[in-house]
């Protein structure tokens, strides 16, 4: 039976760290009040030639250097993003020309901070289903470029940055290293909760976002939570067989909030909040890039992720 085994993987940050006592600079706000509400230290925010598709052809350039593949044998490249470069073409077929991966399809996927999660889940059905070999599934956003900058409320949350898998086809026993399964969920009668103001259907700008943070917050813990636990019971595992879990990157409080639930102590809860602030669909591959030394071959790892529409999922495999 074909299943997915993660190769490699590889991320891009923007030069430019901005720090909380920088923001306190143009809005009213203190490293106070942003740390110990959120956990967040810093943030990476692009220059102008950082776009999205060149954040995202650096993050995927450097997992097919690691990999031991060349773009040309890459047939999928999928880029989870809710700030695309243009309405089109797709972000993900810049960075097929980018990086030269002349025999890949691409498309884009937008399931905002959940983004990521759904093209794992996506790509894996398609490896399992045979038609693609070896997949790119990349999480990019640039989010500063839909940040309100005198919106203290929403400003000191975001950040931009890139992160990039490559998944390939092996038909090899069950036991050793892959993805389990994945379960992904919406819910689109609480879009209103997180949201743009604008959109090209709308203001034929892309707004600003918009966020009621403590429905966010309340949602974000209980789908998380429950979609992890759905998937451990599916697969007759219970929480003690976890060795990791990588939530994405919206806050401490939640991330604290899904250890305690989950049973599991703070130091098997993987957290790079306060270094890169929530980088929507980029937050976990790139807090995996931050922690891939402490995994070991064989750990039980529970990706998850929550985010605007609304729409929730969770990821299991073996590192
Ligand atoms: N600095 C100083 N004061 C601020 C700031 C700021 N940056 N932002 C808001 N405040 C003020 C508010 O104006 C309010 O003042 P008031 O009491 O005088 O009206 C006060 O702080 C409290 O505001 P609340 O919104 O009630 O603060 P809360 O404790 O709920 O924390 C927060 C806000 C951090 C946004 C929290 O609700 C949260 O973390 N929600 C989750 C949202 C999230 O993570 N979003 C990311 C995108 S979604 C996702 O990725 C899943």
């Amino acid at each position: 039976m074909l299943k997915s085994v993660i190769i490699s993987t590889g991320s891009y940050l923007p030069k430019k760290i901005v720090t909380n006592d920088d923001l306190s600079k143009i809005v009213e706000t203190s490293d106070e009040w942003i740390s110990s509400r959120t956990g967040i230290k810093q943030r990476h925010i692009s220059e102008e030639k950082e776009t999205t598709s060149y954040m995202a052809a650096e993050a995927a350039k450097k997992a097919i250097s690691k990999s031991g593949l060349t773009s040309r044998d890459i047939d999928l490249i999928i880029v989870a993003t809710t700030t695309p470069d243009s309405t089109f073409p797709a972000t993900a077929c810049k960075v097929q020309d980018a990086i030269g991966a002349k025999n890949a399809a691409a498309f884009d996927l937008q399931a905002v901070c959940s983004g990521f999660l759904y093209g794992l889940s996506v790509a894996d059905s398609m490896i399992k289903g045979g038609s693609f070999k070896n997949i790119l599934i990349i999480g990019a956003d640039k989010m500063s470029s839909v940040i309100d900058w005198k919106d203290r409320s929403t400003c000191v949350l975001f950040g931009d940055g890139a992160g990039a898998f490559i998944i390939s086809s092996t038909d090899k026993d069950s036991s050793e290293s892959g993805i389990i399964s994945s379960r992904i969920q919406a819910d689109g009668s609480l879009g209103k909760i997180l949201c743009t103001s604008g959109g090209t259907g709308t203001t034929q700008t892309a707004g600003h976002i918009q966020m009621e943070g403590r429905e966010v917050f309340k949602h974000a813990v209980q789908k998380m939570t429950s979609s992890m636990e759905d998937l451990l019971k599916t697969h007759n595992l219970t929480h003690a067989d976890i060795d990791w879990i990588v939530p994405h990157q919206a806050n401490i409080r939640i991330i604290e909030l899904i250890a305690k639930k989950m049973n599991l102590p703070q130091d098997k809860i993987i957290a790079a909040i306060d270094k890169h602030a929530n980088t929507s669909a980029a937050s976990i591959p790139l807090a995996i890039d931050t922690a891939e030394a402490k995994f070991k071959k064989g750990d039980k790892i529970l990706l998850t992720a929550a985010g605007g529409g609304f729409t929730w999922g969770s990821v299991l495999l073996v590192w």
